[in-house]
């Protein structure tokens, strides 16, 4: 695995996994829950040591029970979660409470990354839950705070009215939706970026692409996203329901892209 040190000195695993539909019925993202944690004991064993999980997943706790369940040390994992904010912000109260769910859930005393999970219409509220994360990280319960779905307005309210910069800005980076803009805006102000849904958006002539670059390496298609992504210091996490594709999502560390293949992978 390979690391990348957020601007605090926290080391993140580059290659995360995604949780989203985890432990849900019928691998839907409003299936419920179904008990069990089938997909996070395959990505540990898989080698997996950082989980993307979110409140609006309503599955921290399959994240939980799984790494509970491996009795591999706390400190061996990298937890990612979010703050619910999809339907704006309720209050300092609220925001604590499901902070404190989310410990409860995660059965953990600290998080490793805490985001706001998306921006909303109101800079004072924003403002506002950023000072809140603040307090958790100057606490020592988060261990490092970010953003997700920011764009650049927002990262400046930050950037301007906190004490503390985002490590990280998690956002959409996919196939056909690079976000380079984004990436190197976050890039110049030192904020880390996390790409949401690698894997998802590959047409088929741009998996044709991807196939045949990875045919050099013999690698796969998602391979090669993965891959590329990673050179260019974007953190990933893919979400796979199938055991072999979590253990090829993370098989990326043993081949190299070309400035060809980064040429063509970019125009796909
Ligand atoms: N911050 C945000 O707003 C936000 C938004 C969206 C997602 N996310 C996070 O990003 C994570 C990943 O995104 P995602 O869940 O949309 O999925 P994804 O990683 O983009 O993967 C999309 C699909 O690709 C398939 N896949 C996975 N690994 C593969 C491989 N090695 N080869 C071929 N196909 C493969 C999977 O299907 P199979 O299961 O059939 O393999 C999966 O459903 C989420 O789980 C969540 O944690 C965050």
């Amino acid at each position: 695995m390979k690391y990348m040190k957020l601007n605090n000195g926290i080391e993140i695993p580059i290659v995360g996994c995604g949780t989203n539909t985890y432990g849900k019925e019928g691998n839907q993202y409003s299936g419920a829950l179904r008990g069990d944690t089938q997909e996070v004991d395959w990505a540990i064993e898989n080698g997996y040591r950082h989980f993307d999980s979110a409140q609006l997943y309503l599955n921290e706790e399959v994240v939980g029970n799984g790494i509970k369940k491996s009795s591999l040390p706390r400190e061996d994992f990298f937890i990612t979660s979010k703050l619910n904010t999809f339907d704006g912000f309720h209050g300092a109260d609220w925001a604590h409470a499901e902070i404190e769910k989310s410990l409860e859930k995660l059965q953990t005393d600290y998080i490793d990354l805490f985001l706001i999970h998306k921006p909303w219409d109101n800079d004072a509220e924003m403002v506002e839950a950023w000072t809140i994360l603040e307090d958790y990280y100057n606490r020592g319960v988060f261990k490092s705070i970010g953003v997700s779905n920011f764009e650049k307005e927002h990262l400046d309210l930050l950037l301007e009215n906190g004490t503390i910069k985002p490590a990280v800005n998690q956002i959409k980076s996919q196939v056909g939706h690079w976000n380079e803009e984004l990436i190197a805006y976050n890039k110049n102000n030192d904020i880390a970026t996390v790409a949401w849904s690698p894997l998802c958006g590959i047409n088929e002539n741009a998996k044709q692409v991807l196939e045949e670059v990875g045919n050099q390496y013999g690698k796969t298609y998602a391979q090669v996203v993965l891959r590329y992504q990673i050179e260019r210091d974007v953190i990933v996490i893919p979400k796979s329901h199938n055991k072999e594709r979590q253990a090829q999502s993370i098989n990326v560390f043993d081949f190299e892209l070309t400035a060809s293949d980064h040429h063509r992978i970019a125009q796909v």
